[in-house]
C-alpha cells in the first residue's frame, strides 16, 4: 500500500503550481503588514474563514483580492522562496512555476517588479537542489489586448520565462481567444501549455482547440478529454502532458478525478499530479499523490508511473530527464 512517507520521498517534479496560489495565511498577513495594506483579516482563522469556495468563479473571488499584499520584488521573492522550500522537503526535483503577470500589472505593480522576484528565487532554488523554472499566464478572461502587451513585455526578459500557459475563468474565454499570442510565443521559441479546467461548459471543445489547432504541448487539468477516445488516443500518441491536481478538484467538483486519472493511465496519456494553489486548497505535492492514491486506492506501481510522467512531460532536455528517471 502506498503511505504518506512513499509519497513524499519519491522524486517528482511539478508542472501545475500557481505561484500565488502558494500565499499562505501566515504570509499573506505579515506581507499586509509589511506594505500596510488592508485586506480586512487579522489572524489566520480570519484568513482562512475567507477560503469559501464550491466552483472555479467562487474560488477566484478569494483568490485576487489576496494578492494586493505582494507591493514589492522582495515579497515575490519571499513568496516564492516560501514554496520552494516547500518543494524541496517534497522531493521536487523540477518545477514549472505558473505566474500572472496581469495580475499585478493590472493593479499598477511594474512587470519587472514581478518577474524579478521571482526570477531570484529561482535561481537561489539551486543550492535547495530544486531545478526551478517560470511560465507566463495569460489570464482568459481579460483581454486579446492586454495578452499581446504582456507578451510583449515578456519578450523583455525572455531568458527568464520557458513557456506560456493560460488560466483564470474558463467561461466563454476558449483557448482560441488567444491563437495569435500562442503563435507568437512558439515562433519565439517558448513551449506552449493552456488549463482546460474540468467539467467547463466547452471542456471537449477547448481541449480539442488546443490540441488541433494550436499544438499545445500539454493540458492543464484536461481530464474530460476522457469523454473523446479519439482526443485521448491522440493525446496519447503526441505524448500530451496533463496536470491534473487532485485536491483543487476536490475544492471545486465533488471529486478528485481518480477514476478519470486511472483510466488516463491505462490508456498510456502523460498524466501527472501536481498541486495547483496548495495554499488554499489543503495540500502540497505529496498530499495530492498521498489523496487519490488513498480514495482510488491506486497501487506503488501507479504512484510510480505518474511520477515518471511529470519528468517525461517536463520542458527538459532528454539527457535532463535521465538524471530522474
Ligand atoms: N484554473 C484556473 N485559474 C486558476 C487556477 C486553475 O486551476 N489556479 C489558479 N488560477
Ligand atoms: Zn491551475
Amino acid at each position: 500500500t502506498v503511505t504518506s512517507e512513499f509519497t513524499q520521498g519519491l522524486p517528482k517534479a511539478e508542472l501545475h503550481l500557481h505561484i500565488e496560489g502558494t500565499l499562505e495565511p501566515q504570509l499573506k498577513l505579515k506581507l499586509a503588514q509589511r506594505n500596510h495594506v488592508d485586506i480586512g483579516q487579522k489572524t489566520i482563522e480570519d484568513v482562512q474563514k475567507t477560503y469559501d469556495y464550491h466552483d472555479l468563479a467562487s474560488f477566484l473571488a478569494v483568490y485576487y483580492p489576496a494578492m494586493n499584499v505582494l507591493q514589492h520584488e522582495e515579497d515575490f521573492y519571499d513568496l516564492a522562496w516560501a514554496y520552494l522550500q516547500r518543494a524541496a522537503a517534497n522531493n521536487v526535483r523540477h518545477v514549472e512555476i505558473f505566474f500572472d503577470p496581469q495580475a499585478h500589472t493590472s493593479r499598477g505593480i511594474p512587470f519587472a517588479t514581478v518577474i524579478n522576484g521571482l526570477h531570484q528565487a529561482v535561481v537561489d532554488a539551486r543550492a535547495l537542489n530544486v531545478d526551478a523554472a517560470l511560465i507566463m499566464c495569460f489570464l482568459r478572461d481579460f483581454s486579446k489586448e492586454s495578452a499581446r502587451q504582456t507578451l510583449a513585455q515578456a519578450m523583455q526578459y525572455r531568458d527568464k520565462i520557458i513557456g506560456i500557459g493560460l488560466d483564470s475563468d474558463e467561461h466563454n474565454n476558449p483557448p482560441l481567444k488567444f491563437a495569435r499570442q500562442f503563435e507568437d510565443a512558439a515562433a519565439a521559441g517558448l513551449h506552449l501549455t493552456t488549463h482546460c479546467d474540468i467539467d467547463q461548459k466547452d471542456s471537449i471543445e477547448h481541449i480539442r482547440q488546443a490540441l488541433e489547432i494550436m499544438d499545445v504541448e500539454r493540458l492543464d487539468h484536461g481530464t474530460n478529454i476522457v469523454e473523446d477516445p479519439d482526443l485521448v488516443a491522440l493525446a496519447a500518441q503526441r505524448k500530451i502532458g496533463l496536470t491534473a491536481c487532485p485536491l483543487s478538484n476536490s475544492f471545486v467538483s465533488p471529486d478528485m478525478k481518480g477514476k478519470e486519472i486511472t483510466e488516463l493511465l491505462k490508456a498510456g496519456v502523460q498524466i501527472s499530479i501536481n498541486s495547483d494553489d496548495p495554499a488554499y486548497f489543503k495540500g502540497y505535492i505529496s498530499d495530492n499523490y498521498y489523496a487519490v492514491a488513498q480514495k482510488y486506492q491506486l497501487t506503488q506501481a501507479q504512484i510510480i508511473q505518474l511520477a515518471k510522467n511529470s519528468f517525461n512531460a517536463a520542458w527538459i532536455s532528454d539527457q535532463q530527464k535521465q538524471l530522474y528517471l
